[in-house]
């Protein structure tokens, strides 16, 4: 990472976390990490709700930095999509219930996008 000035780093949600290699990236390159200027994002579906796409508000990021004890400078939430037909059976059938109980989109043969993309253009001008 040496070569870098500013490092960003996003991760997904799948089943409540975030990938273990993100939290072992962070850990063992905490001391570069520390003299960089950084930038970490979240992509997950509970940030399709208003009440939770803030960085404060969103129960992952706040989990993440709890659990990662790291301080990047900039935090990003974004909400990602639902792509049913490409998933397998078994998540199909748990996504489509968790949809379900948060009142989300239950169609299993639509992909539903909620992605900001002026939120994730205008994060990625403030990192440069
Ligand atoms: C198997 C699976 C499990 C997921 N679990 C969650 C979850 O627990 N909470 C959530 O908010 N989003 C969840 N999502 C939604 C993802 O965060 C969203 O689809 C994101 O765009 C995935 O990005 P990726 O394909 O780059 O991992 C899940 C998606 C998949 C495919």
């Amino acid at each position: 990472m040496a070569q870098y000035s500013k490092i960003v780093i996003g991760a997904s949600i799948r089943y409540g976390k975030h990938n273990p290699l993100v939290y072992e990236f962070v850990k063992v390159n905490r001391d570069e990490l520390q003299k960089k200027s950084t930038a970490f994002f979240t992509v997950n579906v509970v940030a399709r709700k208003k009440e939770k796409n803030q960085p404060n508000t969103n129960p992952y990021m706040k989990k993440f930095l709890e659990l990662s004890g790291w301080q990047p400078d900039k935090l990003a939430v974004f909400a990602g999509r639902i792509d049913y037909p490409s998933y397998r059976f078994l998540d199909r059938l748990i996504i489509r219930f968790i949809m379900l109980i948060t009142k989300g989109p239950t169609d299993t043969s639509q992909t539903y996008e909620f992605t900001d993309w002026n939120k994730v253009a205008n994060f990625a001008k403030e990192v440069l």
